[in-house]
């Protein structure tokens, strides 16, 4: 790997550092902390997009990038390279305040940690479906294995005074094999996934050793207070252990902190992309193909989790019970192609196309294709164009820790003539946009009715329930969700 960008002009990589970490203040005002300033060590699977022009689809790419953006430090994790050969050394990239610094994988490793354990087991259990998990103990070993090289290249590269923050499902052991080589650092974790119940926990063969390895870590983080309430209760009533109070508890000898920490966006950026966007030559093309048609939007990486093929039939439900709808609402489907090796994701990219070719098959006219399904990426500054665009957005999965698209969608409104969100009873970002239409993705009908709702929605009460969204953005941002979490970890007792 070489360089690395920022995309569409959004994301250039950071050189400011903040100079003191903030934490929030029991009214849930910023209030500085007093203590010296420390560097950050983010660890992520995933880094934010390395050529210029490509987008990253997911949440943590993207949200990572900015809190590092402000902060500088180390940003370590994967570099998206599979090769033939042993992988010996990093690869060490600085650019201004951060530095770079991935690792290759294996084609074993990357079968057995990305595409085996933690995509089809880890991944299917944490989004509740069991039905999909596949363990394999090779996979487990494999896991293990690349979480402790993982450790190992990190650790020579730590300071005493560091921060460390790992994020997500990828990386549970790694705060574990980092206490292993010594390192005393204040470790945090962040889940960006939701957190299962304890019942399903159990299915994982080693859900025991998981959930030690992850109490090594000072402080755990989640999406919301549901996820959070799973992982208290699987600590309580499977190991026993005892709640200190103050979001602290005490297991295996250790005290560890574990709060709910949504992740937000940077809504001033969005925002402003979106108006950028509004007249670039992508949005008047998308606008001109329209032809006054109001239009429905969905962006999601082809997952099973994100409910598109209930979303397609809803789609088809809206065109086939009300007429009237027919030739007058494009439903615009934006899904790129992702995990692409692991079997589960075949077969739903065939259904949705399945899918697809037969709505259209159904109801398409010589002048009008009901839905548009692209497996392709766009830059954020495009889709925000494309969001300012669209008079729905639906964001309707079966289950997702918080999904950022949700949050995009609204801040890239034109405040004038806001679009209606339609939402998930199950997408972490519920639990703050209460405004949004909220629906369970599990009955198709009522995801049909709320986007007939939406499409018939008063400019009145569109407003009002997009303001109401906008401030909790806006309360609920990036910044803030970076500083809770940083305050909470600096403010760890080691
Ligand atoms: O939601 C969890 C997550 O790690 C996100 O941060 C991101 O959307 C996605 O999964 C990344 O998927 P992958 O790296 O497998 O393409």
């Amino acid at each position: 790997m070489s360089r690395i960008h920022g995309q569409g002009g959004q994301l250039e990589v950071g050189v400011r550092s903040v100079p003191e970490l903030f934490i929030r203040a029991q009214d849930g005002s910023p209030r500085r902390s007093s203590g010296p300033r420390r560097r950050l060590v983010v660890v992520s699977n995933r880094l934010a997009p390395v050529e210029r022009g490509k987008s990253s689809t997911g949440g943590l790419a993207v949200a990572v990038q900015t809190a590092l953006q402000k902060s500088g430090g180390i940003w370590f994790g994967w570099s998206g390279q599979v090769v033939s050969h042993a992988v010996e050394a990093p690869h060490i990239a600085p650019s201004g305040a951060l530095t770079y610094v991935t690792l290759d994988l294996s084609r074993q490793d990357y079968e057995e940690y990305y595409n085996g354990f933690a995509n089809r087991v880890l991944w299917p259990l944490f989004h509740f479906r069991a039905g999909l998990v596949e363990f394999r103990r090779q996979d487990l070993a494999g896991y293990l294995r690349v979480n402790r090289a993982f450790a190992t290249h990190l650790a020579p590269l730590l300071r005493q005074g560091d921060l460390v923050w790992a994020h997500d499902y990828h990386l549970i052991p790694l705060g574990c094999e980092l206490r292993r080589l010594g390192m005393e650092q204040p470790i945090g974790f962040f889940l960006h996934t939701p957190f299962p119940p304890t019942e399903l926990l159990r299915i994982l063969p080693n859900h025991r050793d998981m959930i030690r390895a992850l109490c090594d870590y000072d402080v755990i983080g989640f999406q919301t207070v549901h996820d959070l309430k799973s992982f208290r209760d699987y600590l309580m009533r499977e190991l026993g252990a005892q709640d200190l109070g103050g979001r602290r508890l005490r297991v295996f000898d250790r005290t560890i902190r574990a709060e709910a920490f949504p992740i937000g966006i940077d809504v001033d950026i969005v925002s402003n992309l979106a108006i950028a966007a509004a007249e670039s030559r992508q949005t008047r093309r998308l606008r001109e193909s329209l032809r006054a048609r109001a239009l429905m939007i969905g962006v999601d990486r082809l997952d099973y989790s994100k409910g598109l093929l209930a979303r397609f039939e809803a789609f088809e439900q809206l065109i086939e019970h009300f007429p009237e709808r027919r030739g007058q609402v494009t439903f615009m489907q934006i899904a790129p192609p992702s995990r692409s090796e692991v079997p589960e994701y075949l077969e739903i990219r065939r259904s949705l196309e399945a899918a697809a070719g037969h709505i259209n098959g159904r109801f398409a006219e010589f002048d009008w294709t009901p839905i548009r399904y692209l497996n392709k990426s766009f830059n954020h500054r495009t889709l925000a164009g494309f969001f300012r665009e669209s008079r729905i957005g639906v964001v309707t999965p079966l289950r997702d820790g918080m999904n950022l698209v949700a949050k995009e969608f609204v801040a890239s409104q034109n405040p004038a003539d806001p679009g209606v969100l339609v939402l998930s009873c199950f997408a972490g970002a519920a639990s703050e946009l209460g405004e949004a239409l909220i629906v369970n993705p599990f009955d198709r009908m009522e995801i049909t009715e709320a986007m007939e709702r939406g499409l018939s929605m008063s400019l009145e009460e569109r407003r009002e329930r997009w303001q109401a969204m906008m401030a909790t953005l806006r309360r609920n941002d990036i910044t803030a969700w970076r500083e809770n979490f940083v305050g909470a970890l600096s403010a760890a007792v080691r």
